[in-house]
């Protein structure tokens, strides 16, 4: 058995102080058969090849492709800017954010939003920056308006600085090969390296694929550390199937949305370079569960948090407000770095006697503690995640544990977590409008 990348404890979801409301475990015995039939179904969907997310952490061989490719460039090159949106861009800012640049590794930005500040900063960047650019542009249709129209405010001033055939080696594109991608054509017109994009993985379920180990890989960070985290989240789901803590973790949520009305489902980290992690989890809940259900609408709201600083924002809301939320606070055993607070902390400001020589880390762990124990006994439920410490392992098990999660979640709500009509509909909308500009 491997070390654990991944803890969840449920324990205060339950009825376990005198005063609180929560679930049950019967509650949970209840849902094994429902979890059995869920398993199956995306198992088939996996096995039929309609859904390849579950298959990513264990295609080690272009892992090591990747790795050797990004390695090549990395002697040309010491920026990466990434062009993509949603699923094409949250996991690789996840990523970057939590594991920043490893050796030899290329500086990583991601332009999703057609922002003309960033837009204009990049464009004037000197020559000699943009010599030292590589521009990975992802968008698995190829279609998506924010990735085209970055990718062709930038490209004038990329020829300018590089010449026309010079800038050509300077973008990489990531789509699926497939005619109807416009940037699948534009990639062969300009003849830029296509990594592909693997055709049955959605954006949102996309992080373990080229789509974002490619850049993590510019970036130095041990792509195949992300893999064996994830691999392990699939081994050990395998073997234990619904007593998982995926499972339980999906099987928790949909309990809570369903039976208590706490369909808002809040994840707090705990440690500020997850913040991004957690704009991640609000995509793949949100687009993945938000569905039309026979006439009715279902699906839970994700909220993003951040502790401590939301301690200070959100958790009066949490504590007083409806009690229409379920909160996972996500915390990290041990930070790569120690930072003591001084020793004299006490001379300086009494109070703080007791604060003498602790860590930072301490200090968030404990507030984590107290705010989901006041939490609790404010018949507030919640639960917590722990990772051992921010390794690429810990990560790639987090990317797929939520990814799980969702799928069985998705199950047990009867929502296809693979579409986004509604996402669609807007950008059908925006193509028209386009079209129709005179
Ligand atoms: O998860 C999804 O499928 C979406 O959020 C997409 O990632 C997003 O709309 C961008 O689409 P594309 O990668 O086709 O540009």
């Amino acid at each position: 058995m491997i070390a654990p990348f991944l803890t969840y404890d449920p324990t205060f979801l339950f009825q376990t102080h005198p005063k609180n409301s929560g679930l049950g475990l019967r509650d949970v015995k209840f849902l094994r058969s429902r979890l059995l039939q869920a398993a199956v179904a995306i198992d088939t969907l996996r096995k039929n090849g309609e859904q390849g997310w579950e298959d990513l952490p264990f295609q080690e061989k272009d892992a090591q492709k990747i790795t050797a490719r990004a390695k090549d460039l990395q002697r040309s090159f010491t920026n990466l800017l990434v062009i993509g949106i949603g699923g094409s861009a949250l996991g690789t800012k996840a990523l970057s954010q939590a594991l920043g640049r490893g050796r030899g590794g290329m500086s990583l930005s991601v332009l999703d939003n057609p922002d003309p500040q960033t837009v204009w900063t990049w464009a004037h960047q000197p020559k000699s920056a943009w010599k030292r650019t590589l521009v990975h542009v992802v968008s698995k249709s190829g279609k998506t308006l924010e990735p085209l129209v970055n990718f062709l405010a930038l490209q004038p001033w990329m020829v300018r600085a590089l010449g026309k055939k010079g800038y050509q080696r300077h973008v990489v594109v990531t789509t699926e090969t497939d005619t109807r991608s416009p940037l699948y054509a534009l990639a062969k017109k300009e003849r830029f390296e296509l990594l592909p994009h693997p055709a049955n993985v959605d954006g949102r379920f996309s992080v373990l694929s080229v789509v974002s180990l490619f850049p993590a890989a510019c970036a130095g960070i041990d792509v195949l550390g992300l893999l064996r985290g994830g691999r392990w989240i699939e081994e050990t789901y395998r073997s234990e199937g619904p007593d998982h803590m995926a499972a339980q973790f999906a099987a928790l949520h949909y309990l809570s949305s369903t039976k208590f009305g706490r369909n808002i489902h809040v994840l707090m980290p705990y440690v500020p370079v997850l913040s991004g992690f957690a704009s991640w989890y609000r995509q793949l809940w949100a687009e993945s569960l938000g569905k039309r259900k026979d006439g009715k609408n279902v699906g839970p709201t994700p909220v993003a948090s951040l502790g401590p600083a939301d301690q200070h924002s959100q958790i009066q809301l949490y504590h007083e407000g409806p009690d229409n939320k379920l909160v996972t606070f996500l915390g990290v055993e041990k930070f790569s770095k120690a930072v003591p607070i001084a020793k004299n902390a006490g001379a300086l400001i009494p109070e703080m006697k007791k604060a003498s020589g602790m860590d930072l880390g301490e200090i968030l762990r404990m507030e984590h503690l107290g705010t989901a124990q006041a939490l609790f006994d404010d018949r507030r439920p919640n639960g917590t995640l722990i990772i051992p410490n921010l390794s690429p392992e810990s990560l790639g098990a987090l990317f797929q544990f939520f990814e799980l999660a969702t799928a069985l979640i998705a199950q047990l709500f009867g929502v296809n977590a693979y579409d986004q009509p509604g996402v669609e509909a807007g950008k059908k909308e925006i193509r028209k409008m386009l079209s129709e500009r005179t």
